[in-house]
């Protein structure tokens, strides 16, 4: 049986090198599971991919799809185009897709089309803000998936109550945790670590990329402020995407504890974390590796997909309103932040989990 495994942007490739892992321990054991590994080319530069599937020892993808940037309608429409005509050339049996961005929802929407049946790793998470291109891409792709590979019993819930039926939903933990936890030990500094004379708990981890935050000047601004305000002077690291660096350049000057740093390769970033004080952000993967190594912390959005983060983790939902962010920041300097404990089956054994369901449902001839 063959299975594409689609991977596209940066939050995918650590979701999916843990599937890759034990799909390749299982054919080593005369297992009937192959793979042809598909890279979109919804992110393209080095350091948003290569270097991920270098650090990560991803194989090269054997197919790449080159579709680059565009607006959203844009490269959705191209991710399906070209991946069609690739299903067309070379059908697979399965499709497999990871987390919510766009090539998650275009390749899963091309597959079904020619009813090849889809398999969605981290199916079912729901943050209810459909102003979130993510959100979009979750429902969609979850409205169109055969079998759901779950990390939470929130994920369950939601799909549930859309009426998915129990058999096709398995619960089996984080893949993400998977890569964090076999690469804990191989962490290391980046570079800077010691021109900046950093030390650990005494710096601040900054990431922003949401549209709604950095698209905008004056909104990147004021973030940038209220976190400045709030973290007493400690250094704040700040590694860029793409889309806020286009932003970031139009600004006139920015608050001076700010360190700008490019995209960071997986075990540079994970060490920053780590160490870090706190972690301010609006990503929400970053909310579970945080959980995992039991650092505080703080979401500027009002909403969550990873509602296991708050409930369990060390996560907490701030919103965008600075005077929130400064009581926040002033419960932590009181050394009075939740300690918070590690979800359920996120233990690293993840991508095994997946390959047995697999392997049960390839046996009972489902897929
Ligand atoms: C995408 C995902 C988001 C994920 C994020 C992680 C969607 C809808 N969003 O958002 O869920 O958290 O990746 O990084 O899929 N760009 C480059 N170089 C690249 C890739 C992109 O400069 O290698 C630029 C693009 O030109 C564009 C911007 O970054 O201007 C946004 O890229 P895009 O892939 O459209 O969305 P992200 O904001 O990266």
């Amino acid at each position: 049986m063959l299975i594409d495994l689609i991977a596209g942007a940066r939050p995918n490739f650590m979701k999916i090198a843990p599937i890759i892992r034990a799909l390749e321990d299982s054919l080593a054991q005369g297992g009937s599971l192959d793979y042809r590994l598909v890279h979109t080319g919804q992110h393209y530069e080095s350091n948003l991919s290569g270097v991920f599937f270098e650090q990560l020892g991803i194989p090269e993808p054997d197919v790449n799809l080159d579709v680059g940037s565009g607006s959203q309608a844009e490269q959705t429409a191209a991710i399906m185009t070209r991946y069609e005509s690739l299903l067309l050339k070379k059908p697979v049996n399965l499709c497999l897709v990871v987390g919510d961005v766009n090539s998650t929802m275009a390749c899963a929407i091309a597959a079904q089309k020619l009813c090849i049946p889809v398999a969605h790793v981290e199916g079912g998470i729901r943050s209810g803000d459909w102003s979130m291109p993510e959100e979009i891409n979750r429902m969609v792709t979850d409205s169109i998936t055969n079998w759901f590979f779950i990390t939470s019993e929130f994920s369950n819930e939601n799909l549930r109550k859309a009426g998915v039926e129990a058999e096709r939903i398995h619960f089996v933990g984080n893949t993400m945790i998977d890569t964090l936890m076999a690469n804990l030990e191989r962490l290391r500094p980046p570079a800077f670590w010691d021109e900046l004379s950093l030390e650990p708990k005494g710096y601040f981890v900054t990431t922003l990329h949401r549209p709604s935050n950095v698209d905008t000047k004056d909104q990147l601004m004021t973030l940038l402020k209220a976190i400045t305000d709030g973290t007493r002077g400690f250094p704040v690291l700040f590694p860029v995407h793409p889309r806020t660096s286009k932003t970031l350049q139009a600004l006139d000057e920015l608050p001076v504890a700010i360190i700008l740093v490019e995209p960071q390769p997986y075990l540079e970033f994970n060490y920053l974390v780590r160490h870090a004080k706190a972690v301010i952000t609006d990503s929400g993967g970053i909310t579970e590796e945080t959980t995992v190594m039991g650092v505080p912390c703080l979401t500027l959005r009002d909403s969550t997909e990873r509602p296991e983060t708050v409930t369990q983790g060390t996560n907490e939902l701030i919103g965008t309103n600075p005077n929130a962010l400064q009581i926040a920041l002033d419960r932590l300097f009181a050394g009075q932040w939740k300690t918070g404990v590690i979800p359920e089956k996120w233990d690293g054994n993840t991508g095994k989990r997946i390959v047995k369901v697999l392997e049960t449902l390839h046996r009972l001839e489902k897929v």
